[in-house]
């Protein structure tokens, strides 16, 4: 059986070519050999988004959106969130396989040792509003958490890289939390990391100063651990592309994951079940439902929360969340607005606009629910999914650095603006 190839012919000279397929796809570069003649640069692919051009090869997650397919390392998230634990999950994300109990119990002490901030970091946080964007003040910790860490420069050195991404991994809980108390105009705690990477994480939300013992209620710490666990990665989407591409020009892991947390604060990642909250608090009550839903339809307002670049069937984290959002409401009581989501969902799958744009609920649909009962509030749920992610950004980091294939990520453009104008002195325009 010969290599599958693709034969195409350019009809702008009636040259025929044969390109290999390799994995399902052609490689961009070897249509730059279709010229119309030596002054020719040679053919192009053009996708802005990247809706069909895949940037990498990767090990790491696997999804297929068609039947609602999400595996890290080939274990399907289901079976992840049921049976195991978020460091176990992170550490599988790092390492290709779930741990045996002594590399989890390594890893999880690993993690422990490093969690504890420089002495002077939170002192950014002196000179940021109480008020601002909870996402901008955990990207100016990270990126300042690299001015105390010099030698993560050293990207290729892999030891030194890994030490770093550990550090990382360990201290994002830490900034998450220290934006928190931040705008709550809480006093600053340590870390107990005795109480395990999420149980500290909810302890140092909750505290009410270092001496709090209230323990972690342990349905709580289960529910995050679960989220986080939804959360750990999910291949090539804006925020992992942002860490690749910042990532190739072999910047230090604190820039690149700050550049992430960046790319996930918008409102079309990350950002979205703050807008689901928001939505469903205008939506106000269930007989709102058909008025809102008409405006879907006529474009003038989307439903946040649904639809996906990938999922065009069932988000698989959604699934999941439903069932944790019932235990969580166990604790503290029912959220009022799950009655709204639920019917909205009920609707809408039900409607010819959302049954054929493949629209259905995806991640972010329910989880903004879960966190509002919590007690955190909208803005600050971009941070509760950038800490756990930023295992899978560090893990993309990771492989694009061993990727012999990788270079620094550089597109192409189609130039349609002017060309050789005139400059003339600012009193003659
Ligand atoms: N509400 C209403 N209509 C929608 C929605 C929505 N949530 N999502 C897509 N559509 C419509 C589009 O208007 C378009 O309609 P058209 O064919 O009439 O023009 C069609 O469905 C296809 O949508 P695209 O925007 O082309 O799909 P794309 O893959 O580019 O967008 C995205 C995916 C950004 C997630 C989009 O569905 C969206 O904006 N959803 C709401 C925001 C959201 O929930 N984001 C979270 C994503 S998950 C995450 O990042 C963790």
């Amino acid at each position: 059986m010969p290599d599958p190839s693709l034969k195409v012919t350019d009809n702008r000279t009636g040259k025929s070519y044969d390109l290999k397929i390799q994995d399902g796809t052609i490689k961009a570069m070897d249509i730059r050999q279709m010229q119309t003649g030596p002054d020719d640069f040679g053919l192009m692919s053009h996708d802005p988004a990247f809706t069909n051009t895949t940037s990498c090869r990767s090990k790491i997650t696997f999804i297929d959106g068609d039947v609602g397919i999400l595996e890290y390392r080939g274990y399907p998230i289901a079976e992840l969130a049921e049976h195991a634990k978020f460091t176990e999950v992170s550490y599988a994300l790092l390492n290709g396989d779930l741990p045996t109990k002594a590399q989890h119990d390594a890893f999880a002490g690993e993690l422990a040792k490093r969690a504890t901030l420089p002495a002077g970091l939170l002192k950014i946080l002196d000179g940021l509003p109480k008020g601002g964007h909870p996402m901008p003040a955990l990207m100016a910790l990270c990126a300042g958490l690299g001015t105390y860490n010099n030698d993560a420069r050293h990207v290729r050195d892999k030891a030194v890289r890994r030490e770093h991404m550990t550090r990382i991994i360990a201290q994002m809980p830490l900034l998450a939390a220290a934006v928190w108390r931040h705008r709550k105009g809480l006093p600053q705690v340590n870390a107990r990391p005795e109480l395990g990477y999420v149980g500290n994480f909810v302890w140092m939300i909750r505290a009410a100063d270092q001496n709090d013992r209230t323990p972690v209620n342990p349905v709580i710490e289960k529910a995050m651990d679960i989220l986080f666990t939804l959360h750990g990665d999910h291949e090539q989407n804006c925020s992992a592309a942002a860490m690749r591409a910042v990532g190739s020009s072999e910047c230090d892991p604190y820039s690149c994951t700050g550049a992430a947390i960046a790319a996930l604060s918008g409102p079309l990642h990350g950002g979205a079940n703050e807008e689901v909250l928001r939505m469903l608090a205008e939506i106000g009550n269930v007989s709102k439902i058909p008025a809102f839903l008409d405006g879907v339809r006529n474009k003038k307002a989307k439903l946040m929360g649904f639809g996906h670049r990938v999922y065009k069937s069932y988000d698989p984290r959604a699934k999941i969340i439903q069932k944790v959002c019932h235990e969580v409401f166990g604790v503290t009581g029912k959220n009022s607005k799950i009655d709204i989501a639920v019917e909205l969902e009920r609707i809408a799958l039900a409607e010819k606009y959302f049954i054929e744009r493949n629209l259905y609920p995806n991640v972010d649909f329910y989880s903004g629910l879960i966190y509002e009962s919590l007690g955190f509030d909208p803005s600050y749920f971009t941070v509760l999914f950038a800490v756990p992610r930023t295992s899978g950004w560090l893990s993309q980091y990771d492989e694009m650095l061993e990727d012999p294939e990788q270079k620094i990520a550089r597109p192409r453009q189609i130039y349609l603006g002017h060309r050789g104008r005139k400059v003339a002195p600012v009193a003659e325009r």
